[in-house]
């Protein structure tokens, strides 16, 4: 299993973010019923955590709590103004219970 651990599916609660450390990123899992989504927890409009923010569970959006641009979980693109920027998405696998992270950079794909 390749990716890092970062802990087991139990871990993450449904329509909440969790803030964890990849490879010294710091990344924001969300889980919207049994799926997990990551991105960077940076927003890319200011150096906020993306975590502290709100899930937007129907949009797959996580909101930035300072000005409230919400970046998708699916793309890492934001959704709504004023950010304008992306923000990196990570790949996520569930292994038995366990949920790994993977950055996407270093399994080729495009994200
Ligand atoms: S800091 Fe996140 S939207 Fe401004």
């Amino acid at each position: 299993m390749s990716g890092v651990r970062v802990g087991v599916l139990s871990d993450f609660t449904h329509g909440a973010a969790a803030k964890v450390n990849v490879q010294g990123v710091a990344v924001a899992i969300v889980r919207i019923d049994d799926s997990l989504y990551a991105i960077a927890d940076r927003c890319s409009h200011a150096n906020i955590s993306l975590s502290e923010g709100e899930v937007h569970c129907g949009k797959k959006e996580l909101e930035c709590w300072k000005h409230g641009s919400a970046f998708s979980l699916e793309t890492g693109a934001p959704n709504t103004f004023p950010a304008t920027q992306p923000v990196e998405v990570f790949s996520v696998s569930i292994n038995g219970d366990e949920v790994f992270v993977t950055r996407r950079a270093e399994n080729g794909e495009v994200s």
